[in-house]
């Protein structure tokens, strides 16, 4: 449906394949792109960079509200800077992955956050937008237009970090990703319900579809949801 203009919230847990997706339907609609774990990310690269406690939840809060983010919202070169810093390769180091959790967690900092995300996706409405992460169908955008959960079985999930991390998926791959999996999951849900959908959120279980067929489902929805006015 290449006339959407709107907003599309898609959460779902890490591994869905949620980030890839995101950026291929956007840009066969022509839509900005909103990546809000690298927001969470940079944070947690800030709070690394300036040795700040990421247990002690009001210091992380206060540099949270300090620092200038700046995020590209196009889909074909997603990038995020953070105080003129850019930080896009930075946030995906194992280092970053492994302390994310102690910032999504801090409440003052998604307060923060979230009123960021809102903002963008007030500006970037008229042109279109597809916002990520796990609490936009529920928290950051619930009157968005297209709401998705994408979803993948637990050994789908690991089978696809494990090719993303390690390039394939046999056996010592997926030993290694397993126990990184279950526990990142663990730890993000303590939050945020992003395992089941919300009401009035179409899930979409990606486990035995391909990467095409999953673009293919999404803009199907869109099209559905969003196309029938
Ligand atoms: O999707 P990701 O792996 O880049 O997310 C990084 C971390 O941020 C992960 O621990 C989940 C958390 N997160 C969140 O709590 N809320 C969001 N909207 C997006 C990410």
């Amino acid at each position: 449906h290449p006339g959407f203009r709107g907003v599309i919230a898609v959460d779902g847990p890490s591994g869905s394949g949620k980030s890839s997706v995101c950026r291929a339907v956007a840009r066969q609609l022509g839509l900005r792109y909103l990546d809000t774990g690298a927001m969470y990310r940079a944070v947690t690269w800030a709070a690394l960079d300036r040795g700040v406690d990421l247990a002690d939840r009001r210091a992380v809060a206060t540099l949270c509200r300090a620092l200038v983010l700046d995020i590209t919202t196009d889909p074909a070169s997603p990038g995020i800077a953070v105080d003129g810093v850019d930080v896009t390769g930075a946030i995906r180091q194992t280092r970053i992955s492994e302390s994310v959790s102690a910032i999504a967690t801090n409440l003052d900092v998604r307060a923060d956050l979230i009123a960021r995300q809102q903002a963008i996706l007030a500006e970037e409405k008229g042109p279109g937008i597809i916002a990520e992460g796990r609490d936009i169908t529920t928290v950051v955008a619930p009157d968005a237009d297209v709401r998705l959960l994408l979803t993948a079985d637990e050994n789908a999930r690991i089978a696809r970090r494990a090719r993303e991390l390690h390039g394939t998926d046999d056996a010592d791959a997926l030993a290694a990703t397993h126990a990184q999996v279950a526990t990142r999951d663990k730890r993000d849900s303590t939050v945020v319900d992003f395992l089941a959908a919300a009401d009035g959120v179409v899930e979409i279980d990606t486990s035995a579809l391909t990467f095409d067929q999953v673009v293919a489902t999404v803009l199907r929805v869109v099209s559905e949801t969003a196309g029938a006015g």
